[in-house]
């Protein structure tokens, strides 16, 4: 029996994630609050319309029946499309937002404007990158509440693991932000006992990071591989020798080469007889029989899970698409080869189909054309789907493009989109005293007094279906706790559960003098949206036709572009520095990064009869087909064009009959 007992220390620290409060009951991961979660996983996945924007390639898309597919939209809602589909996953890598705290954006070039013609000397020398006039462009936030991001993610894994085979895969990449509490997880989701390796892959050597003043400096990422079940899929790989490795591990020479020896156990007759013909028997030493193993012999080194043979991309890797997250195809080819065949079948009829839900700028779809596997690019923002047509086109694959109409046209991305919110919602104010951090702000009216306003965060695409659960927190917990006395308060949705439903609900339980005003989100966002302006003339030429662009006009851009002109000027007093704002021509050529032509079809989905893309340096890729030629303001076609699509530099999309 112990003397006594000594206390501990008392607390443990506040602003973790809270692993007491997660109950295993009816198998579901529950963190605080998350009743919400547990609703909604019975409910099911949203399933919306789909709309097939662009048929990229030649149809029908080679043997096994299923389109490689690019699949604009979020990771659950195109779960539930894909299982409506009877689409099944053979692998699923993912490299979902780490909650790294970071926003990220995206350099956007202006690009060179072929009708000014001292420009045009200009870019003929060679171009400065420093010099080429670039604004951000935001492109997803990493900012979240850590159990808010458990709450998303294991949703996403309930929704990623309801596509996948049963001999399917996934390797989930994170990094120390948060992966600790993901591993968790993926044992509730697919089992600790279908765990196979935390892989750690190293980005980065100690010279390639800053030094860090109080810890050590972190240069690696993880991925925890995790199979469906007992039957699955693994590969050996082998690494090649290093001249440096053969050195430490096959001591001795001889004519043959490097080598080194090991003991046999119990050999047959016929094992000690061919070794003996092929020269390999080493020596009889003390009754032990030993034999030569030579470097050349080798299959490599067997891989392990420590993965440090090649590190991220640089900044000017040449597969670089200008996605600041893009990991190199050199991972997702490993992975692919590990843990996914080629063919499904013996008969090689149907070919494996690696998904990846977070695709950015399709680093798995790119690796999978190119190992032969078909390939699900999924991910919700316009730039992932842009650069990932881009990249495919270029690499010849065949490809279809889907929209999940899931009730809104965001605004290129949900960030951008709740950016502009601030702007659209008619008089909000935000951080006022007594309105919690629940609400978006609110607005002030002179008869209703304090107007408080909640609107879904885009960001957190749990939040965009207003149901039940949802009004429940808001009449009978958030209505409660206000600190000010409304009268009223305005709900925004983006969707909405049933709308009728919802209405009872509130009339029957909001115990409270506050109205609830129910306001469908898509109105606002419906007026942000203004398209661009393409001016240009079609006309018949020997060989076919030829389309000049002459004006261009996008209000979004020129917009943003005198924000970005009037932060510099504002920075530049405060830093005493000179700032040189980009200043945009009559013509407005500079802001068109894509043309395309349509000679098929004058309406419905979109397919691209010729297209020119012009990169960063003013440079032509006709039809994914890079040259050295500057753009000269055309776009020749054989057939007459019907429709004339223009991409701007910030990726929307303007489509106008010719
Ligand atoms: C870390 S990046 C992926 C980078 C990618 N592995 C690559 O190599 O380019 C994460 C991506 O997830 C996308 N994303 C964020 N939330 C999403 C969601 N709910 N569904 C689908 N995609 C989402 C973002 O737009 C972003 O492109």
């Amino acid at each position: 029996m112990p003397i006594k007992y000594i206390p501990y220390y008392p607390n443990t620290v506040e602003g973790q994630a809270i692993l007491d409060n997660i109950t295993r009951t009816q198998r579901v991961l529950r963190y605080r609050e998350n009743d919400k979660v547990y609703d909604r996983i019975k409910r099911g996945m949203p399933y919306y319309e789909v709309e097939t924007l662009e048929t990229v390639g030649t149809p029908p898309l080679g043997v096994g029946g299923l389109e490689n597919l690019v699949i604009r939209g979020e990771c659950i809602s195109a779960c539930a499309y894909l299982k409506e589909q009877g689409i099944k996953v053979d692998l699923v890598y993912i490299d979902p937002p780490f909650a790294s705290g970071a926003d990220y954006a995206k350099k956007v070039y202006l690009r060179r404007n072929p009708k000014l013609a001292e420009k045009i000397a200009e870019a003929e020398q060679q171009m400065d990158m420093d010099e080429l006039k670039a604004f951000e462009e935001k492109m997803y936030g990493d900012i979240w509440q850590k159990e808010d991001y458990l709450n998303w993610m294991y949703e996403n894994l309930m929704a990623i693991k309801s596509v996948m085979t049963d001999t399917a895969s996934i390797f989930l990449h994170i990094d120390w932000h948060i992966g600790h509490y993901v591993k968790i997880l993926m044992d509730e989701v697919f089992g600790e006992d279908n765990f196979k390796n935390e892989i750690v892959w190293k980005t980065q050597t100690p010279s390639g990071m800053k030094a860090l003043a109080n810890k050590l400096g972190s240069t690696h990422d993880t991925i925890f591989w995790y199979a469906k079940s007992e039957t699955f899929t693994y590969q050996p790989q082998f690494l090649e020798v290093s001249e440096q490795y053969i050195k430490r591990n096959y001591p001795y020479e001889d004519e043959k080469g490097f080598y080194k020896t090991a003991e046999l156990q119990e050999p047959s007759e016929a094992t000690l007889n061919k070794l003996k013909a092929d020269g390999l028997l080493y020596t009889t030493k003390n009754g032990k029989i030993r034999y030569k193993m030579y470097a050349e012999n080798t299959e490599g080194i067997l891989l392990d899970d420590f993965w440090n043979d090649f590190l991220a991309l640089s900044a000017t890797a040449g597969e670089r698409v200008s996605y600041s997250t893009q990991k190199p195809e050199m991972l997702l080819d490993r992975i692919m080869r590990l843990s996914c065949k080629n063919w499904r079948n013996e008969e090689k009829t149907e070919r494996t189909v690696v998904a990846d839900f977070f695709g950015g700028s399709g680093v798995t779809a790119k690796a999978a054309s190119d190992l032969k596997r078909k390939f699900i690019h999924v991910d919700i923002g316009i730039n992932s789907i842009q650069t990932v047509r881009d990249r495919l086109k270029e690499a010849k694959a065949n490809f279809q493009i889907l929209e999940i109409k899931d009730g809104v046209s965001l605004f290129r991305n949900p960030q951008q989109t709740m950016d502009k919110l601030k702007m659209l919602i008619p008089g909000l104010l935000q951080g006022l005293p007594g309105i919690s951090k629940f609400w978006f702000g609110a607005v002030v009216h002179s008869k209703d007094g304090t107007i408080p306003v909640y609107v879904p965060n885009l960001l957190n695409t749990q939040e965009k279906v207003l149901d039940i659960p949802t009004i429940n927190t808001i009449i009978n917990q958030e209505l409660q706790n206000l600190e000010i006395n409304a009268k009223k308060v305005i709900v925004y949705y983006i969707d909405i559960d049933d709308q009728k439903e919802l209405e009872k609900f509130i009339r029957d339980n909001n115990a409270t003098e506050i109205e609830v005003e129910l306001k469908d989100l898509k109105n606002l966002l419906h007026d942000v949206v203004i398209e661009d302006i393409i001016d240009s003339k079609t006309t018949k030429t020997a060989a076919g036709y030829e389309t000049e662009i002459n004006k261009f006009i996008s209000d979004r851009l020129i917009q943003k572009i005198g924000e970005f002109n009037q932060k510099g000027n504002l920075q530049s007093i405060a830093k005493g520095k000179k700032f040189n704002p980009i200043n945009i021509s009559e013509e407005g050529l500079e802001l068109i990064e894509l043309i395309a032509l349509d000679c098929e079809n004058s309406e419905g989905q979109w397919h691209s009869s010729t297209e020119i893309k012009i990169d960063k340096l003013g440079y032509v890729i006709r039809d994914g087909v890079k040259s050295k030629d500057f753009w000269d303001g055309k776009i020749i076609s054989n057939k007459k064009p019907l429709r004339i699509k223009v991409r701007n530099i910030s990726g929307d999309e303007t489509i106008k009959s010719i």
